[in-house]
């Protein structure tokens, strides 16, 4: 399906009835991301997956944007489809965006998964990383983006045992176009610290993250469960940075039953 927002035109998945949870995908990927999640989740709650602007076939309307352009984004998606308040869950670049959404549009959240993110903004060193990549994007395109990025993604375990979870992950990055993966970067780059944000989120929040987990590590989701006041974290073993699409009944449990938990309450 797509919806028109402004001069973009974004693509999503909508599956299933009751409180809407919206799934937000990390870089440098899209919505397909969540293939392990829409099924488990839409028998229960109405799911909905959004390809960001420029991932997938949603269009890129401008070289530039920011974080909170995004979630800009995510907010006027929720008034086209006439949803007030949703539960969210962010992964990576996705957690990012929530944090930003939550800064914006704090009465349109319900409750928070922050998974395999980090508050605090990006180092020096993190900073030159991200010149280098917008460097090789623009050098070499989106093929050499997804050799740097599926070590940093997945498991070596994953790597080594799992061939078709492998080739979908570099399917999503090259379907990407580098001018959107260009801007990834420069938006992520630019993002504020939001480590003071953390003691402001007075919503349920569940914070997941693989004990694997290099690029943003357990220590980075201990932090936003010692900050938030009503967060409950959870370490998932044998996972890497993508989680959702390693350890997915594991991922999908605990999300459920912290669902549950919101609607109970
Ligand atoms: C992601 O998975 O979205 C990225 O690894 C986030 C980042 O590069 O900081």
């Amino acid at each position: 399906m797509d919806a028109q927002i402004k001069d973009i035109r974004l693509e999503y998945t909508d599956q299933g009835t009751g409180t809407p949870i919206v799934l937000l995908h990390a870089f440098p990927l899209n919505r397909t991301m969540w293939a392990p999640q829409l099924d488990s989740f839409s028998a229960s709650f109405r799911t909905i997956a959004v390809n960001l602007r420029g991932h997938g076939g949603s269009s890129l309307s401008q070289a530039s944007y920011t974080l909170e352009d995004l979630a800009t984004d995510v907010k006027d998606f929720l008034d086209h489809l006439t949803i007030q308040q949703a539960v969210f869950v962010g992964l990576s670049m996705g957690g990012y965006i929530l944090m930003a959404f939550y800064r914006l549009y704090p009465e349109r959240v319900k409750g928070l998964i922050l998974a395999d993110t980090r508050a605090q903004a990006d180092t020096p060193e993190g900073r030159a990383g991200r010149f280098e990549m917008i460097r090789t994007a623009e050098t070499q395109g989106a093929s050499a983006i997804a050799d740097i990025m599926i070590p940093r993604l997945l498991s070596a375990h994953t790597i080594k045992t799992n061939p078709e979870l492998v080739g979908e992950v570099r399917a999503m990055i090259i379907h990407n176009p580098v001018d959107t993966i260009v801007a990834d970067l420069r938006a992520m780059v630019e993002r504020p610290d939001s480590v003071s944000l953390l003691a402001t989120i007075a919503r349920p929040t569940l914070i997941l993250v693989g004990e694997l987990d290099q690029g943003t590590p357990p220590a980075d989701a201990r932090l936003m469960a010692e900050r938030i006041p009503k967060a409950h974290l959870t370490v998932l073993p044998d996972a890497a940075h993508l989680s959702n699409l390693e350890k997915p009944e594991v991922f999908n449990q605990s999300v459920l039953s912290f669902l549950e938990s919101i609607n109970s309450n």
